[in-house]
């Protein structure tokens, strides 16, 4: 029983060591650097945010180049997209796919680490799904070819592409998602690469506040809201990833870690909803959750990476709530305090 104990204390410690070192003296949080505003700090001035508040990860929506400059040298992990536009040509053939990655990937390489290169952005359902897949095996191969071998392609999707998640032990890809996410989560199980999902409980809660708590919503239940055969779920953020996490069982795929790409909550463009109150808690509580590596019910104990959205109140988006997801104004000073 002792001996049971220090052993376990010893794993945890591990575990800690291990996650507070992967980046060091960082927060191991992520934040979505959104650039759809025509009053953002130019692209250094942001990067000095990042550092000044200790901003473990980026992750950017397309490969701009004057951003990837400010980031050099930086120790920010740096996950890369690539412009939902750009999937057909990156899937239409290697040599294609070796031109965007010369012009975008390879002159950063030596003093950047980007583990991911993320082919698109809630693409599934959309025009482009059928090309994910070959746009990801083209990348992943030259990602191969080059040695680099901590690195992987992969893709960004949202709840649009589950059919049921409720609960999440009903997880299930929609009918005009499953026949793209089964080849594309077998593929990224073979290459042992993560899938990315975007997770916003607000939008649920939003959506349908008669009968999603707002406590359940924003992490801040103490009882479990809702049981499903042996496990049982006191936030939303959990059971939308378990849902997932089931939806790729029952397509023979049990091996694919999850990444949080996204989450967050707005400050203001929906009344009483979106006050900075709520997005801080929310925010901070997905930080506290993040960074308590306890994975989730179903996957106790894995290791998830999270991103925030956004950076930036950004007013080139639709008006409304849409513009009021950041962090901070376009002037720098916070919204709210998260870090
Ligand atoms: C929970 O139930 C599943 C089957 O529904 C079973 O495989 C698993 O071992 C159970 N876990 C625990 C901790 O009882
Ligand atoms: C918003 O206001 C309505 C009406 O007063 C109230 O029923 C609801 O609980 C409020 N929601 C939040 C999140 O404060």
């Amino acid at each position: 029983m002792a001996r049971g104990h220090i052993l376990a204390l010893l794993v945890l410690c591990l575990l800690c060591t291990m996650h507070s070192s992967k980046i060091e003296g960082k927060i191991d949080i992520g934040v979505n650097y959104g650039m759809q505003g025509n009053n953002l700090p130019p692209p250094r001035e942001v990067i000095e945010m990042f550092e000044r508040y200790n901003i473990g990860k980026i992750r950017l929506f397309e490969p701009v180049h004057e951003v990837l400059e400010a980031l050099r040298g930086k120790k920010i992990e740096v996950f890369l997209g690539t412009r939902n536009e750009d999937i057909p040509v990156l899937a239409s053939s290697p040599e294609n796919a070796q031109a965007w990655f010369n012009t975008n990937v390879q002159p950063y390489l030596k003093d950047m680490n980007i583990p991911f290169i993320t082919v698109g952005n809630e693409v599934i359902p959309g025009r482009f799904s059928e090309s994910i897949l070959p746009a990801i095996q083209n990348i992943q191969n030259i990602l191969k070819a080059n040695g680099l071998r901590d690195m992987r392609a992969t893709t960004v999707v949202y709840p649009v592409v589950l059919g049921a998640s409720h609960p999440p032990s009903a997880g299930v890809f929609s009918k005009a998602s499953i026949g793209y996410m089964t080849d594309i989560c077998k593929y990224l199980e073979s290459e042992n690469a993560p899938l990315v999902v975007n997770v916003y409980p607000y939008l649920a809660y939003a959506e349908d506040p008669r009968h999603v708590r707002l406590d359940y919503a924003q992490f801040t239940a103490t009882e479990p809201v809702v049981r499903d055969g042996n496990l049982s779920y006191n936030n939303l953020f959990d059971a939308t990833l378990d849902a997932f996490v089931w939806a790729m069982e029952k397509v023979g795929v049990n091996d694919v870690a999850l990444i949080v790409g996204e989450s967050g909550w707005p400050s203001a463009g929906m009344g009483n909803f979106t006050t900075p109150n709520l997005a801080a808690t929310y925010n901070k509580n997905f930080m506290k959750h993040i960074l308590s590596y306890r994975g989730t019910p179903k996957r106790p104990g894995d290791y998830i990476e999270g991103f925030i959205f956004a950076m930036f109140n950004e007013n080139l988006k639709p008006a409304g709530r849409e513009q009021h997801f950041g962090l901070f104004y376009p002037d720098k000073t916070p919204v709210y305090n998260v870090f």
